[in-house]
């Protein structure tokens, strides 16, 4: 019998919850900065990772913000995606849904068509080289205005047909869901799936608004939805997704220690969780480093964590016959290891 890190990586899994800005790692941060003649406020590869210490969101965010200035051309964004894909390739990803934001590069001068002309070409690549396919996820800034959300999603226009789901991230606390109801029902309205991070440092109550007042159809992290019974029973009844994110919820003091972390819990609750990296190169780790430190911290076993791969695909945008697809292939898979 093979390994558990050997058995995590040969899992086929999506990863539901990946931000493609969260993915540039020290060493491309450097490159890029050279390319383009950017100053960073780090001398060394040792002094950027020295800084990532967080004990909240927003001390991560404001770091994530800064270091996104190294993206310049479509060409960056092209490099910074394949670099993902690259890594993910061995971690038994076959399928990514990717977000980005777009805001954090149009307010520095950055044409949207830029970003995601530099995405498109890198998922075209991934699909070809790596067989892996992947979406769009675009994010509206929740720290900003809902009028600046509705520029994004006009600015979007020529490109929608390329964007899976529109989503919601930046500083939750003080900017519930409530705020983007309108221009995620004008989203909605143009045929895009809804996602929303919700229940990562904010209440259940946005939670609730995310899903009465926005409609998602996936929840991203979702953790304190665990502080209201009647919640967790709702999203178990309701099939609903949650893209969770260990690593990250460590990182970011979600959790204090990966010993209390709720993955186990919300497999036991009925809830269809799901195991994202979120931001790998703030956070310490890939995706099969979040299923292995979740699994030897809360003693999942490979039928757990075979469940976690399931719900990827499960709670996937993919149409029904590429989900079933995926699901028979990772049957084979835990047949044969
Ligand atoms: N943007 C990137 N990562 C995020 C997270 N974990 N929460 C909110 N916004 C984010
Ligand atoms: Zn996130």
């Amino acid at each position: 019998m093979t390994d558990l890190p050997a058995f995590i990586r040969g899992l086929p899994k999506a990863e539901l919850h990946l931000h493609i800005e969260g993915s540039l790692e020290p060493e491309l941060m450097f490159a890029l900065a050279a390319r383009n003649g950017v100053a960073i406020p780090y001398g060394s590869v040792e002094e950027v990772r020295a800084a990532y210490s967080f004990s909240r969101l927003q001390d991560f965010l404001d770091i994530y913000y800064a270091g996104a200035d190294v993206l310049r051309t479509a060409a960056d964004f092209r490099d910074l995606a394949l670099a993902y894909f690259a890594r993910v390739a061995a971690d038994g990803v076959v399928h990514a849904e990717i977000m980005f934001d777009p805001q954090t590069h149009t307010a520095r001068g950055v044409p949207f068509g830029t970003v995601i002309e530099g995405l498109l070409s890198a998922m075209a690549e991934a699909e070809a080289k790596h067989g892996i396919s992947s979406a769009l996820i675009m994010c509206f800034l929740r720290h900003l205005s809902e009028e600046d959300a509705f520029a994004t999603l006009r600015a979007a226009e020529p490109w929608l047909p390329r964007i899976a789901a529109v989503g919601l991230d930046s500083s939750e606390l003080g900017h519930p869901p409530a705020k983007f109801a309108r221009v995620f029902a004008e989203a909605r309205r143009r045929g895009l799936r809804l996602v929303a991070h919700a229940g990562e440092e904010g209440p259940p109550e946005y939670v609730r608004e995310a899903l009465d007042l926005l409609g998602v159809d996936r929840l991203d992290h979702g953790n304190r939805s665990l502080e209201d019974p009647g919640l967790v029973a709702r999203l178990a009844r309701t099939g609903m997704t949650l893209t969770v994110c260990p690593l990250s919820n460590l990182k970011l003091c979600v959790v204090d220690d990966m010993a209390d972390h709720p993955i186990d819990r919300m497999l036991r609750e009925g809830l269809r969780a799901t195991v994202n990296s979120d931001d790998p190169a703030y956070f310490g780790g890939y995706v099969a480093d979040n299923y292995l430190a979740a699994a030897e911290a809360r003693g999942l076993d490979r039928r757990d964590l075979a469940a976690l791969a399931r719900n990827s695909f499960l709670g996937s945008f993919l149409p029904d016959e590429a989900v079933a697809a995926h699901l028979a292939r990772l049957d084979a898979y835990l047949a044969a290891a």
